[in-house]
């Protein structure tokens, strides 16, 4: 696939995962050319993937190129005067749409957003001269200082432009509660524009452009919403990714990244780390000097430091966060409620608690503003009604905000942290050994990972010991060296979504390819319809991926059943079940 926009993420291969939401949105947006789809906003905390989302769904609308145009924004946490804000907008506007309708990337590169002048000529350059017209309204209203002219004018070019062409255009506009907050009327930055966001009262109801926002201050943007735009947006809510992509995404990063994890450290960070891919990628990416995922003290010293040194990318990013929410309710006693209610995870607290527990000197009223506030802030959680509240569930974000305060108010040894982190790591140690035992043997709890890692470092080496643990393998056969190996999404913009656990592809053309499944079950063998279902799998992959030397393997620790064992006998699949795949050191 081509990626025409840089995506912040790096690297495009470590996006992981996402299924649903990518399928989710790609329908939203091939369902703009029906009208279907309403104006949706994405809200989760910060750094929970959203832009990863938005980018990823512009470079697969913009590479797919069926009839709908992307336009991607994000509005910045800085503050901008609106004359240039409105400016940068709509340059960003015209350059992705002029590069869409040429097919030229080039135009998204970000020095390119220089000048209207320049943005003209590309447009007649291309032939596109239809955004001639628009673009001197803006020119006009720039010089004029015309502010009010001009939001109207850019806010709804994409809009008027996909009108007057009949064309459809998705409007992803990320962090939109910037829009209210970050935005000016006077270059000094004195007069807060304020009601920008009201403007799209009109444009979020329409069908030919309709916006996919995102929002990282949930409750603020949530409230903004309901009063300047009611009505307007559906609200998706973006979780944590489920156990298995965020394991996969592990896996990626420790392998680009060359961070090695054992089976067990990988248990732990994706157990502690709760499917934020923000933290498993903190941890695997952490500049802590002495950082050794392969043992649990390295693992627990590493997540020290992210959470309680300053230079960690965790305290670092949540600081900023918490200092810029706290700014606008700032006080001790502000500090004191969130920390007492982080010593009642499991349960919400009434405000009448909170008031008598903390004994605090403030009317009913005064306590239930300052908890609004904290609820808009996504430092606290709204609970069953009104009058309950509750922290917010995430324990590391727990760590990070005591690490800071609890030791400021309550003289608290921050040491105790690193010795919770111990704690829970024992808990789920335990845990991990349960599941352990469960496959009665020390490993394969990821089978398909460790797999994964022994075609990339191991098979090539040890190919006599390899050969003779898996069967039905073609005579002229050798584990080689492999230029990729990992596992094989078909990507999302083909109908028919699937995946196979191992598409290692060899180096050299001679050698075999292969296409692989694993299945670590306890008890269910692997079955013929299985085996059918792989084998349309394999030629699907190695057509797509134009291979001429392909063998498939299936991996299935408990077994096959003799109708699957005589299937992929007489189809040439290579079977193991053999624990050394799994166990080799
Ligand atoms: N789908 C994903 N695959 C791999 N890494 C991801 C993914 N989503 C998020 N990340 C990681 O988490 C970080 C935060 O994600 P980001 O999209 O910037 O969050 P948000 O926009 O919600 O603040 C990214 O820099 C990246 O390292
Ligand atoms: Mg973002």
């Amino acid at each position: 696939m081509e990626y025409a926009l840089e995506e912040r993420i790096g690297n495009p291969d470590l996006f992981t995962g996402r299924n649903e939401e990518m399928t989710y949105f790609l329908k939203w947006i091939n369902d703009i050319k029906e009208r279907k789809s309403q104006s949706t906003a994405l809200l989760a905390r910060r750094k929970t993937g959203k832009t990863a989302i938005l980018e990823r769904l512009f470079n697969i609308t913009f590479f797919k190129n069926d009839g709908v145009i992307p336009f991607y924004y994000e509005i910045k946490e800085n503050e901008m005067w609106v004359g240039d804000f409105c400016q940068d907008f709509f340059l960003t506007f015209l350059y992705q749409y002029i590069a869409f309708k040429s097919r030229k990337t080039n135009y998204l590169d970000r020095d390119k957003r220089n000048s209207l002048k320049e943005a003209k000529q590309a447009a007649i350059n291309e032939g596109l001269d239809h955004l001639t017209g628009v673009i001197e309204n803006v020119e006009y209203s720039l010089r004029y200082k015309r502010v009010d002219m001009l939001w109207n004018t850019v806010r709804e070019a994409p809009k008027t432009i996909a009108k007057s062409q009949g064309e459809f255009i998705v409007q992803m506009i990320d962090e939109f509660q910037f829009l209210n907050a970050m935005i000016f009327r006077d270059k000094d930055m004195k007069i807060p524009a304020k009601d920008l966001a009201g403007g799209y009262l009109s444009s979020a109801e329409s069908k030919i452009a309709p916006l996919l926002i995102s929002g990282s201050w949930v409750g603020w943007l949530m409230s903004e919403l309901n009063s300047m735009l009611p009505n307007r947006f559906k609200y998706e809510y973006l979780e944590n990714m489920p156990q298995d992509e965020a394991l996969e995404m592990l896996y990626k990063y420790s392998r680009f990244f060359e961070v090695p994890v054992t089976e067990e450290t990988a248990y732990l960070i994706i157990k502690i780390s709760e499917g934020s891919p923000f933290y498993t990628s903190s941890i695997l990416r952490s500049r802590y000097k002495h950082k050794d995922l392969t043992s649990v003290k390295g693992l627990t010293d590493t997540l020290d430091f992210e959470t309680l040194d300053n230079r960690g990318n965790i305290k670092s990013t949540w600081m900023e966060y918490v200092n810029t929410a706290f700014s606008k309710v700032n006080d001790r006693n502000a500090k004191r409620i969130v920390l007492h209610l982080f010593k009642y995870k499991d349960r919400e607290l009434t405000r009448k608690e909170i008031l008598d527990q903390l004994k605090l000197e403030m009317t009913d009223e005064e306590l239930e503003k300052k908890l609004e506030a904290l609820v808009k802030g996504d430092i606290i959680n709204q609970g069953q009604t009104h009058f309950d509240f509750r922290c917010v569930r995430d324990n590391i974000f727990d760590k990070v905000f005591r690490g800071v305060y609890q030791k400021e108010i309550e003289h608290f040894d921050v040491k105790d942290i690193g010795r919770e982190y111990a704690k829970s790591f024992e808990k789920l140690k335990r845990q991990y050994r349960r599941l352990q035992g469960k496959y009665h043997s020390q490993k394969g709890y990821f089978a398909e990972y460790l797999i994964l890692d022994q075609l990339t470092y191991r098979a090539g080496k040890n190919n006599a010991l390899f050969t003779a643990v898996t069967r039905y393998l073609p005579g002229d056969f050798n584990f080689c060296e492999y230029s990729r190996v990992w596992r094989y999404d078909s990507s999302p913009e083909y109908s028919r979504n699937f995946s196979v656990d191992i598409f290692a592809r060899a180096v050299r053309a001679e050698d075999y390819s292969i296409i692989g499944e694993v299945k670590s079950r306890e008890v269910k063998k692997f079955s013929k319809e299985e085996a059918v279902t792989f084998e349309r799998k394999f030629a699907e992959v190695r057509k797509h991926e134009n291979i001429e030397r392909a063998v498939g393997f299936i991996y299935s620790r408990c077994g096959f059943t003799a109708d699957a064992e005589e299937y992929c006998k007489e189809k040439g699949i290579a079977c193991s079940d053999d624990e050394r795949w799994i166990n080799f050191c």
